[in-house]
């Protein structure tokens, strides 16, 4: 059935009751979450834009990384609303680590001097731009995912587990799974706001 790109991307939510129901195989999901990155454009088409994608016990782990990070900062009192919201995010399938290779950026800011200061920002964009295509491929595939940023704080850790080049910089971690709740309501501002049109 044909749909519109805009039913696509209203389908994409922020999903926080995750859990391990997924109609796609590990290897299906893979493949998806990699061709929604392979086809997000990026400044030069330098494609700078790293993926790490945890599956299963991979995802626990990181969840449980991230809670140890949290620990020693968050006052004992209130750790245990932490651990909660943290193994919401371990409830899930698996989890998408989003980085950024700072090798391509020097690179380009090298080759392209003019542009030097750009090519930092334009590198957000491209993580940003991949990091919506692949909710959006998850979202249409119903598979709820959410957006968190817990770097710099699990950086290290995250990179001594999984081997991750120093190169490459964490920009946002995406836990995904089967949608086990209702989407809160989402507001709108005017459009007054937003849009200025001249016909
Ligand atoms: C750049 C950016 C950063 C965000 N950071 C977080 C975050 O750290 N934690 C979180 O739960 N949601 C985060 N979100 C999700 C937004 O809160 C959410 O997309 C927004 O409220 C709209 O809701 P929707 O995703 O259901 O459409 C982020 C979204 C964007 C675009």
């Amino acid at each position: 059935m044909h749909k519109s790109f805009i039913e696509n991307i209203k389908k994409r939510r922020s999903q926080y009751a995750l859990g391990k129901n997924l109609a796609l195989s590990q290897a299906q999901t893979t493949e998806l979450i990699q061709a929604a990155v392979k086809e997000s454009p990026s400044a030069f088409n330098s494609q700078s834009t790293r993926v790490v994608i945890l599956h299963g016990e991979h995802s626990e782990a990181f969840w449980g990384l991230v809670k140890e990070a949290l620990r020693p900062l968050v006052p004992a009192d209130n750790f245990a609303t932490t651990e909660t919201k943290v193994d919401s995010f371990a409830a899930g399938a698996g989890t998408v680590l989003f980085y950024e290779d700072q090798n391509v950026v020097k690179g380009l800011q090298e080759q392209f001097a003019l542009y030097a200061d750009n090519f930092p920002v334009w590198s957000e964009h491209a993580s940003a731009i991949a990091q919506f295509a692949v909710w959006t491929a998850l979202a249409n595939a119903d598979i709820g995912a959410s957006l968190q940023h817990y770097n710099p704080l699990v950086d290290a850790a995250a990179a001594a587990r999984w081997d991750i080049p120093s190169n490459w910089t964490l920009r946002a971690q995406m836990p995904f799974g089967s949608n086990e709740g209702a989407f809160s309501e989402k507001t709108y501002i005017a459009d007054s706001e937003r849009f200025m049109v001249f016909a």
